[in-house]
């Protein structure tokens, strides 16, 4: 079976690729790689590619990028995918540093890439902003965000870190809690992405430069109830929902099947589970009217 070992990148579309691009230099603080034909490349300070930008009518999540287990072969892995009758492209060269890439669609249609080898890519101007560590999760929206998660469990070999209800899944690759999320929506449009940040100081930071900058914080700052992470929300320039956030659950042992204890964990050992009621949140403050407007699930997300 194919083990996605790591979230590595997402690919947007958009009309205004400037506002865009000023937006992630400036207040995510990830730097331009290179810039091509309506298409720009970014990272972060660790020399990440972490999100690439294209010029196009609909401002939508086009792509999302993993990297899988070492030695996997891109010809290996589609002979995995094509077991679950899902069939795949092998291309060259899709951004820099990835020399081959395994490409398919995943039950919702988003265009998912694997790749094995990648390699650093630094940015050839400088960072500014937050300088995040990195793109932590992506979060979809699904018809069926169960039946997202078996595809995603069966498939990649994603493991299940907790639901909320029947509205919310949220899955591992790795150590942290969550890389993927699946919100129950109309569509499989883009629910949310999430950058890591350092620290509490790390927040402060950021909570500042969004009111220096008059970015409004739609929900939080707040301890989450399932993977107990730090986070606030706030809308890029093309109202796509960005949390930044730093603390959250790790479960260092799979065979241990319990995160890491924390002294704001309620369950003791805080094992994977479906969370039911409120308050799920350890504390801070709840969504704002203009956040619930995107999501009906987020409503009932706390
Ligand atoms: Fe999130």
């Amino acid at each position: 079976m194919i083990k996605v070992k790591r979230l590595r990148h997402a690919t947007f579309t958009t009309a205004d690729i400037k506002a865009q691009l000023d937006y992630y230099q400036s207040i995510i603080g990830l730097g331009v790689i290179a810039r091509g034909d309506g298409r720009i490349l970014l990272g972060t300070e660790s020399d990440e590619l972490t999100l690439v930008l294209e010029r196009g009518a609909a401002s939508q999540l086009t792509s999302i990028a993993y990297e899988v287990a070492p030695g996997l072969e891109p010809a290996e892995l589609q002979k995995s995918l094509a077991s679950h009758g899902i069939a795949s492209e092998i291309r060259s060269d899709t951004a820099p540093g990835i020399a081959k890439s395994l490409l398919f669609d995943d039950t919702d249609g988003h265009r998912i890439e694997l790749f094995s080898r990648w390699g650093f890519c630094k940015a050839v101007e400088p960072i500014r902003g937050l300088a995040v560590a990195k793109l932590g999760h992506v979060a979809l929206h699904s018809p069926d965000p169960e039946r997202t998660a078996k595809f995603f469990g069966d498939v990649l070999g994603f493991r299940v870190s907790d639901r909320i209800e029947q509205n919310f899944v949220f899955m591992r690759c790795g150590p942290e809690h969550h890389a993927m999320n699946f919100a129950r929506g109309t569509d499989g449009r883009l629910h949310h992405i999430a950058f890591e940040l350092r620290d509490a100081s790390h927040m402060h930071q950021a909570c500042d430069l969004l009111g220096r900058n008059r970015v409004q914080i739609l929900w939080g700052p707040v301890r989450h109830g399932p993977g107990h992470n730090v986070a606030v929300y706030h809308y890029d320039p093309d109202r796509h929902l960005i949390e930044l956030y730093y603390s959250m659950d790790v479960m260092l042992d799979e065979e241990l099947g319990y995160f890491e204890p924390r002294p704001w964990h309620r369950d003791r050992p805080q094992r994977p589970k479906t969370w039911v009621g409120l308050p799920r949140d350890v504390w801070g403050v709840g969504p704002a009217k203009e956040a619930s407007e995107f999501s009906p699930a987020m409503r009932g997300v706390k």
